[in-house]
């Protein structure tokens, strides 16, 4: 994403707006360039930007890009991207949470063609660690890459680690040792706990490994013939969810989205994900705070938003997530959501 900034020509100073709800990977390839990420709050139960405070943001400082995030593979809506015209800003596509092939079954020609995807574990096609980005411009800065032998043989450990062992009973488990074994130096982490990360940090300049690259482009095909073949089944249980599930989050465009994860709003957060631990049963915490894995007050020490983030910190406190992969099943499902019956309201 720091690669397509700049080759928008925006340089140190300039202001990049996203949203809150986010994770600390967006703000920080903002400020690895000097520039400065101005954090907007969502609208409420929402899993957006809010357009109201958009066009005040753009209306009141001189900002020169926006990053539009589809949360949790929803496609945000296209009131942002004509706020952001009428202001004549430049967009970036956050499509982290978007599965690459997704406008072969959605309508989404309102997108820019600046996106950037990603394929770490827990998105939807997790091959490793890194992530791939479309732009319009030619990407001068990323020539200087280099491949990194030891990280490329930690991600192929790791990769072969999560075939073998991942399924949505061993959810939390696997999180757990995947986290302990990042802390030992065993595992590959992304860069999350860094607050300041400059160009001048190596991570910047470390190539995606072939064997992933290679993995990626075979996934996709894989996962795009059977969305081909299986696309209603899957549109079926997104819709058994919203009516099984009723929340205070506003509906998100159902029949325009492949999401990844499904937002369910609970009142007690931290208490569900503890006997969900205990059950076994699957269920995300993302994001768990508004810039995860910040506080609230260390985004404001680093000067990334002005305005107060109510809605996406209600977002964090409430929001858990069901991830829906291709080890979900309808059985697996059914338990998951008998389970978070007795929590939303
Ligand atoms: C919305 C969003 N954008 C970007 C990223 C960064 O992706 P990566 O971890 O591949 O750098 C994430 C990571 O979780 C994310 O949630």
């Amino acid at each position: 994403m720091a690669a397509v900034l700049e080759s928008f020509g925006l340089v140190a100073g300039d202001k990049v707006v996203l949203q809150g709800y986010t994770c600390i990977a967006v703000p920080q390839a903002i400020s690895a360039l000097g520039m400065v990420p101005l954090i907007v709050d969502t609208d409420e139960n929402s899993l957006f930007i809010s357009p109201y405070l958009l066009e005040d943001t753009l209306k009141n400082n001189v900002v020169k890009c926006v990053i539009i995030q589809h949360t949790f593979g929803y496609l945000a809506p296209e009131s942002l991207y004509n706020i952001c015209n009428k202001y004549n800003v430049k967009i970036i596509d956050d499509c982290a949470h978007l599965f690459p092939g997704f406008n072969s079954f959605v309508k989404a020609d309102y997108l820019t063609n600046n996106r950037f995807y990603s394929m770490e574990w827990g998105k939807p096609v997790p091959v490793g660690i890194g992530g791939f980005l479309e732009s319009e411009n030619p990407i001068i800065s990323l020539e200087n890459m280099r491949y990194d032998i030891v990280k490329i043989i930690k991600i192929e450990l790791q990769y072969l680690g999560f075939l073998l062992f991942y399924r949505p009973f061993f959810f939390f488990k696997i999180k757990k040792l995947f986290s302990f074994l990042i802390k030992l130096g065993l595992f590959e982490g992304n860069n999350m706990n860094i607050k300041e990360f400059d160009m001048s940090n190596e991570e910047m300049y470390i190539h995606i490994s072939p064997l992933v690259k290679k993995r990626y482009l075979r996934e996709l095909k894989r996962k795009k013939l059977l969305f081909d073949n299986n696309y209603d089944d899957f549109r079926k249980i997104i819709e058994l969810l919203h009516s099984e599930l009723p929340s205070k989050m506003s509906k998100c465009d159902l029949h325009n989205s492949i999401p990844m994860r499904f937002p369910v709003w609970v009142n007690e957060k931290k208490e569900v994900l503890k006997r969900a631990s205990e059950l076994n049963i699957p269920l995300g915490d993302w994001y768990s705070t508004t810039v995860d894995p910040l506080s609230i007050d260390e985004v404001m020490e680093l000067g990334w938003t002005k305005s107060n983030l109510e809605n996406s910190i209600n977002l964090s406190e409430h929001i858990v997530t069901i991830p829906i992969d291709k080890y979900q099943n309808k059985k697996s499902l059914l338990r998951v959501i008998e389970f978070l019956q007795k929590h939303v309201n």
